[in-house]
């Protein structure tokens, strides 16, 4: 089985060529960071223009890469949502085009599916498992029970956590994206220098909380003597906010894996995907965390765990196996919850 797949949700334009058993044979990547980075944060006019601008180009890059002909592909695997609509359109369209022209099926892909099932072909990662999937535009707790079948244990009511590093990076000065300033950031600060909020930590149920944290930020950096912030004052605030989102996350981890167990007493795998993943920090933390709960964390390659095409090729390979194929009339879709029975998430970042 040979399956393209098309990634366009958010600021990465991916296209990548996955075999049947799940073999990475080409992947074609292009970031638009620097063109959002005047902007501090992503515009979704200029993604959905980008994308346009260079998915056909990275198409036939990610097949001439992999070595394959349009005759070759079993399958389109294109991103459907959720996201920013303009870029899933671009995508989703080139997507049903290949398969009209090369009279195959088309694999609308959920993204959120997409993250959820990475492990299963990095680590060979056996249903079910718990799953947190920590980005810039998602923050859940789920059990990941079979394709399509997705139970959410939690979600944030307000900012994803990578949303919360690029808010406080911007506030510190630290630029877009977030995430890596404030992690460089961290290193050379003092994580007890302030005492900062770990939001939800103690509550009951397992979800999220970080606009209470970033204000917190706000606070502790007005209240720094007037003029610019000096370089060690960015370093502890970074490392005190760090400190904060990590405990406050391996808290809502530790009772997702008390009802985790309570649901499959089998289950043996936490699963931590999405582009916030890549924090050392946050990994390290959640090793402990899964220890605890007697299951082993799993953290895919931070290359497959931000945005990238691969698991949308592969998200095609398991569905196209089970014949969960889509016809060309389906639509993208800006949001699109992975567990419908949850009830709908608030959070001004939450696209799902
Ligand atoms: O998965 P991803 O590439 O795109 C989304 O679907 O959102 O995640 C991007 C997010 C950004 O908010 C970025 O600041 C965050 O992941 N991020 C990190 C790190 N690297 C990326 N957050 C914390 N520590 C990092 N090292
Ligand atoms: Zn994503």
């Amino acid at each position: 089985m040979i399956i393209l797949g098309i990634e366009t949700s958010c600021d990465e334009t991916a296209a990548a060529v996955m075999d049947g058993e799940g073999r990475m044979l080409s992947h074609a990547v292009l970031s638009q960071i620097a063109e959002h980075v005047p902007y501090g944060g992503i515009v979704p006019e200029i993604a959905a223009r980008a994308h346009l601008a260079h998915l056909d180009r990275l198409v036939e890059k990610a097949m001439a890469d992999a070595g394959v002909d349009y005759a070759d592909l079993d399958g389109v695997a294109a991103t459907a949502g959720p996201g920013l609509i303009g870029g899933v359109l671009v995508g989703l369209m080139t997507g049903k085009a290949i398969a009209a022209v090369h009279d195959i099926p088309l694999i609308a892909v959920n993204h959120l599916e997409g993250h959820a099932l990475t492990p299963r072909f990095t680590d060979k990662v056996a249903f079910p498992y718990l799953l947190l999937l920590v980005s810039g535009g998602h923050c859940q707790l789920l059990a990941v029970e079979g394709v399509g079948r997705y139970r959410r244990l939690g979600t944030t009511v307000d900012d994803a956590a990578g949303e919360a590093f690029d808010k406080v990076a911007k506030m510190l000065g630290l630029g877009y994206p977030g995430g890596p300033a404030i992690e460089r950031a961290a290193r050379e600060g003092d994580a007890q220098r302030f005492a900062f909020p770990r939001p939800m930590k103690g509550k009951a149920g397992c979800d999220f909380s970080f606009s209470g944290l970033k204000t917190a930020v706000r606070l502790a950096a007005e209240a720094l003597p007037p003029g610019p912030l000096a370089e060690k004052d960015v370093n502890d605030l970074a490392a005190s906010f760090q400190a904060a989102l990590v405990d406050s996350i391996a808290d809502r981890v530790a009772r997702a894996a008390e009802m985790f167990k309570n649901i499959h007493p089998n289950g043996t795998t936490l699963v931590v995907s999405g582009g916030v993943a890549a924090n050392s920090a946050l990994r390290s933390t959640l090793a402990n965390t899964a220890k605890r709960a007697g299951l082993t964390l799993v953290a895919p390659p931070v290359a497959l765990c931000t945005d990238n095409a691969v698991m949308i090729a592969w998200v095609g390979v398991e569905r196209l196996k089970l014949g969960l194929t889509d016809s060309l009339d389906v639509k993208a879709r800006p949001r699109w919850p992975l567990d419908p029975t949850a009830p709908k998430a608030g959070g001004a970042g939450v696209k799902a």
